[in-house]
């Protein structure tokens, strides 16, 4: 039996939409696999009545599917389902870690995106690596068109808070805009070139600043409850920069080191006067999938 862990991500940091992620220090999801004939999935943890556990309708049975390694695959969720957390990526990159270990398969791990990124077409429709980027290679991870993806490791404190809301993706895409502007573009890649450096250097005021996206957040923000005014809370706590996660109801705040408990206790009580019960993981950019 190999058992691996991949963590929870979050996708675009704002100006880097379909193009950014983030490894998370925890949550994480773990996965346990054992040779089989043919794939069968048990599923435990945060959310777990909501997943199936048919291998045609579940992201591990994609992943062992595109690696042609069956397993008996059990999944135990740290990560909740539909949060903009990245939970389906952190399922499909820590399956596809175990079953290479478990059928020596050897892929590197950007070698092991393409598989990870099927487990993410078959919830989504599409197969974005931008979660299953940084849940299998940590730290911040900027991915091309082809799939393929660059990591930089960075040391930066963050918060992301999970309020009680449903967003689906369908709908926080179907609220993107199919066009910008010229003048928003030159903002957007300031930002994102402003982003990258500053993660490069773990500053938290560069990676802040680099988060403001004035075209796909703003739409997006609408269907979150309570958006704007938790921001506000969340920079006047001390946070650099503060955005969607990934298609939402997460938000994650970039913090200086020191504030991140302040941070975090002032988005949860601005989700609380907005009338919307939240969670707030006080959390650090992470690695990425590792075998246990
Ligand atoms: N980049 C994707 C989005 C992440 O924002 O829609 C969720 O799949």
């Amino acid at each position: 039996m190999v058992t691996a862990r991949a963590p929870a991500t979050s996708a675009n940091l704002g100006s880097g939409f379909d193009t950014f992620g983030v490894a998370l220090s925890h949550p994480a999801d773990t996965v346990a696999v054992e040779r089989a004939d043919e794939t069968t999935i048990e599923v435990t943890g945060a959310g777990a009545q909501f997943i199936p556990t048919d291998p045609e309708k579940n992201v591990v049975g994609a992943v062992a599917a595109a690696l042609d390694a069956p397993a008996h695959i059990r999944i135990d969720k740290g990560v909740r389902p539909s949060s903009g957390l990245g939970s389906s990526a952190a399922s499909a990159a820590a399956a596809a870690v175990a079953l290479d270990e478990l059928y020596d398969r050897g892929h590197s791990r950007e070698g092991l995106i393409p598989a990870a990124a099927e487990g993410e077409a078959l919830v989504s429709g599409e197969a974005h690596a931008d979660n299953v980027a940084p849940a299998l290679l940590g730290g911040f991870t900027v991915v091309r068109r082809d799939d393929s993806a660059t990591s930089v490791d960075a040391r930066l404190p963050l918060v992301a808070c999970l309020p009680e809301v449903v967003v689906s993706t369908k709908d926080a895409r179907g609220v993107v805009p199919d066009s910008m502007s010229m003048a928003d573009h030159v903002e957007t890649v300031g930002n994102a070139a402003t982003l990258t450096a500053g993660m490069c250097q773990s500053d938290p005021e560069l990676v802040g600043h680099g988060m403001d996206d004035p075209v796909v957040t703003p739409a997006r923000a609408e269907l979150i409850t309570g958006y704007d005014a938790v921001r506000e809370a969340a920079l006047s706590a001390g946070a650099t920069g503060v955005t969607v996660s990934g298609a939402g109801p997460s938000l994650l705040a970039a913090c200086p080191s020191g504030s991140r408990r302040r941070v975090a206790a002032a988005m949860v009580e601005a989700f609380a006067d907005a009338g919307v019960g939240a969670r707030a993981y006080q959390t650090e950019v992470g690695r990425g999938a590792t075998v246990l």
